[in-house]
């Protein structure tokens, strides 16, 4: 009897998870192209932005790939990472409201330009957040993008973990990727990930959250790390051939 009874539980079970399998790929083939179109779309606006600041790369989708690596180290979860590269592709929406002389300035800005392009993001979050009640953190994640862990940062002067973990993984990201970009208008260009590495390192407890820029450096070692070892098995393999 007690075996019975178990081989109809058993047979119960296998039932109920293959119709549970069943259901979550019938639910994964609806719901699959509205996340690829929603992520055409995201691209789509994202490039326009990249366009308007005068980039020739990628930035907004090398920032928020940055930030799930960042992410990942940091120990967000899955909802947290989708939030935040949304943010990522989206931060600088706020700048196609600006003139385009304020993006681009051939001089110095002045006080009055200074105070616009300190807008940006807070025309960013205004809005995502227009009619729109399901957006959950992604208008406020860009509204702290430039925030600083010192409390120089804007619009809001907060300070260290006043700052949502994931507004901080962004302001570090935008500048990685920055940094890693030539810009016109900048006087030094960044000779590659160490002196990248070094430059947030001499800013971390002021400009950046230290903790996160510690999670970057063992990243970036690792990487390096790795690049250095697979070279060295080429080199070997060559010699050997
Ligand atoms: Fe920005
Ligand atoms: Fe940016």
């Amino acid at each position: 009897m007690p075996t019975t009874f178990l081989n109809l539980s058993l047979i119960l079970l296998v039932v109920l998870l293959t119709w549970l399998a069943y259901k979550y790929f019938e639910l994964h083939e609806i719901v699959a192209p509205y996340q690829k179109r929603y992520k055409h779309l995201l691209s789509g606006i994202a490039s326009m932005v990249d366009r308007i600041e005068g980039y020739n790369v990628r930035h907004s989708a090398e920032v928020a790939k940055i930030c799930e690596r960042l992410g990942i180290a940091a120990g967000l979860n899955l909802m947290q990472l989708q939030t935040l590269k949304t943010a990522a592709m989206l931060h600088d929406v706020g700048e196609i409201l600006l003139p385009a002389d304020v993006l681009n300035p051939e001089k110095p800005l002045d006080p009055e330009e200074l105070f616009l392009i300190r807008a940006h993001p807070l025309l960013g979050e205004l809005h995502l957040k227009k009619d729109n009640d399901i957006c959950d953190e992604v208008p406020a994640i860009i509204r702290w993008h430039h925030e600083r862990w010192d409390g120089l940062g804007y619009p809001d002067n907060l300070k260290g973990e006043e700052i949502p973990k994931s507004a901080r993984i962004l302001a570090l990201a935008d500048a990685i990727s920055a940094m890693s970009n030539n810009r016109p208008y900048r006087k030094h260009q960044y000779s590659g990930r160490e002196e990248i590495l070094f430059e947030l390192e001499s800013h971390a407890g002021l400009q950046f959250d230290p903790e996160l820029v510690r999670l970057w450096g063992k990243l970036i070692r690792k990487d390096l790390a790795e690049e250095i070892a697979e070279k060295l098995k080429q080199d070997d393999e060559e010699v050997e051939a």
